[in-house]
């Protein structure tokens, strides 16, 4: 018999890097540029790249429903435009619903999670993912791609 098994981890605030603290804080302090008008759910995505640099995304809604992108996705998108090539070491992502004190972790959607895997894929290093509320614990995967095994990876298109 096999088995398969995740590792995620729950840390207090207090435990984090002072790198990953600063990336929580980033994505936190953008939450209100969030374009989140119909569900009123924002959510912020700040990835650091293997520079160092941050950058962030946050959810962009449309009137046309399935026209929004989630935050980790435009997050992903930006750094492979603004610094294609370079790799994604890590992702916190954070959210507020309705303005209301969130205080716990956010994991990425299904199709945020794909995404998420071939960027790993691409960079052929792991990406740290961060998951957390406005306050209370923060979940840690090693490897954002941890959160979505057996996943589809393209190896069998033409
Ligand atoms: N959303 C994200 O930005 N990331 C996720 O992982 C889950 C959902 C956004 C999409 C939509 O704008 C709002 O949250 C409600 O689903």
């Amino acid at each position: 018999m096999k088995t398969w098994t995740i590792k995620l981890e729950e840390l207090d605030r207090s435990e984090l890097a002072p790198e990953d603290f600063t990336l929580v804080d980033t994505a936190l302090a953008r939450l209100p540029k969030a374009h989140a008008p119909y569900s009123r759910f924002h959510v912020a995505a700040a990835i650091r790249l293997g520079n160092g640099q941050i950058l962030v995304g946050t959810n962009q809604e449309n009137a046309s429903f399935p026209v929004g992108i989630c935050a980790e996705r435009v997050a992903l998108s930006a750094a492979s435009s603004l610094a294609p090539g370079m790799a994604v070491t890590a992702m916190a992502v954070v959210y507020a619903a309705q303005g209301q004190t969130s205080s716990k972790p956010l994991p990425p959607c299904g199709m945020c999670r794909q995404a998420l895997h071939e960027q790993k894929t691409r960079q052929g290093a792991p990406m740290e993912l961060l998951m957390c509320g406005m306050e209370g614990p923060v979940w840690k995967a090693a490897d954002a791609s941890d959160l979505l095994p057996f996943a589809f990876s393209g190896e069998e298109l033409p």
